[in-house]
């Protein structure tokens, strides 16, 4: 994809050849006749360097790019540190949301495109129903090329999710003549020991969603529902225990009396069938959930060659009238154990989002619409 050839580069270098009447370079007809075009400028291919290729529709490749397959015109947009997209409930969304922490596996293919080359290695040690690992196959037909994916998931649940989407998702690519998404390597178990499998530096791109540390907000939600429950054994329904936080939906509601318990971004926790090792988790303290977070990570960086990248969605939180910074805690976290780097915080901002009435009329309260999206790199040696 990265290369058109000797033979593209020299048909470009013709563009010498649309002159005007005096001799003098027609940059009006180059444009009308197909010459290469970036940002509205004609491309002078002339100017071209050895290691350039301009390639129809993308602008100009450079072969040096060690990061992924893109031009310069489309690495500038790449480099944006917000992403303003939200994405269509496709690939068998319903039976994806079963989960609730599911991400789009376009949004997963955009952040491959961005941070690995076709033919590249891509692992998501929490894969869930496999927002990465379709991102991973779509990037066959949808960007450069394929990208080999393994996926670490506990529990099996998702799994058979995983597979069941891509099934029915290939019998409806069939039905309209396209080419099938590829199945990518999906292990069953615990990724803190499915990653000895993996040899060191063989990974170009580490992409996953954490799990959540939440289970003391989902405990004391759980606690606050039973005595609002009792309390309305007890007295009449319309007593007014106004606070409410569902712990199931893809949303955490919360009240509108200005003493929530707590808000999550964007979407959620991805448990609803629980294991007796999500229950565990889940009593984690936050101090406990980044340690072992950490851990993990300290391990996961030991796969990724250098050159790669540890790509990590996580949401902050709002709870106890307060602002959880999750994602600059875990950023804290993982560099303070693995040999990496931050290289940066996107913002993935979904304008489809649901807005909610939080905090009204006495306490401002954010509606998260987004969520954050960590780069590492992991350091270079010596
Ligand atoms: C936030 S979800 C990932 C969702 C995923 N991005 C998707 O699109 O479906 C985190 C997943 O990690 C899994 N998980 C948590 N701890 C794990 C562990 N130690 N080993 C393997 N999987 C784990 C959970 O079961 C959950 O499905």
């Amino acid at each position: 994809m990265a290369d058109d050839g000797d033979g593209d580069r020299d048909r470009h270098r013709q563009s010498r050849l649309f002159t005007d009447d005096d001799g003098e370079f027609d940059a009006e007809r180059a444009r009308e006749e197909s010459l290469p075009v970036e940002d509205g400028e004609v491309i002078d291919t002339d100017e071209l360097a050895d290691h350039q290729t301009y390639l129809e529709g993308r602008g100009i490749y450079d072969e040096r790019n060690r990061v992924n397959d893109l031009t310069g015109k489309e690495w500038k947009y790449a480099t944006k540190s917000v992403i303003a997209e939200g994405y269509p409930p496709d690939l068998q969304h319903d039976l994806r949301s079963e989960h609730g922490g599911q991400k789009p596996p376009r949004l997963c293919a955009e952040l491959i495109g961005r941070f690995s080359k076709a033919g590249d290695t891509v692992l998501d040690p929490f894969a869930g129903v496999g927002g990465t690992l379709l991102g991973a196959s779509l990037c066959e037909h949808e960007s450069t090329g394929l990208r080999e994916a393994i996926g670490f998931e506990r529990n099996r649940r998702w799994i058979e999710i995983y597979e069941t989407v891509l099934e029915r998702e290939n019998e409806e690519r069939r039905e309209r003549d396209e080419p099938p998404l590829a199945d990518q390597d999906v292990r069953h178990g615990d990724c803190a020991d499915l990653i000895a499998e993996i040899p060191d530096d063989s990974i170009d791109l580490l992409l996953t969603d954490v799990p959540y540390w939440h289970m003391d907000e989902l405990e004391q939600t759980r606690n606050e529902r039973e005595t609002r429950e009792s309390k309305l054994g007890a007295f009449d329904a319309g007593d007014g225990d106004a606070t409410d936080a569902s712990v199931d939906g893809d949303e955490t509601d919360t009240s509108v009396d200005g003493d929530e318990t707590s808000i999550r971004t964007g979407d959620d926790v991805g448990d609803t069938v629980r294991s007796s090792t999500d229950a565990e988790e889940e009593t984690q303290s936050k101090d406990e959930w980044l340690a072992d977070m950490a851990a993990k990570f300290e391990r996961f960086a030991d796969a990724v060659a250098p050159g790669g990248h540890l790509v990590v969605f996580i949401g902050d939180m709002y709870r106890e009238q307060s602002y959880e910074f999750l994602s600059a805690d875990l950023a804290q976290a993982i560099e303070s154990t693995a040999p990496v780097t931050l290289a940066a915080n996107l913002i993935w901002y979904d304008p489809t989002k649901e807005l909610h009435v939080y905090g009204y009329p006495f306490s401002f309260v954010p509606s998260m619409v987004h969520q954050n999206v960590l780069v590492f790199r992991p350091e270079s040696e010596g």
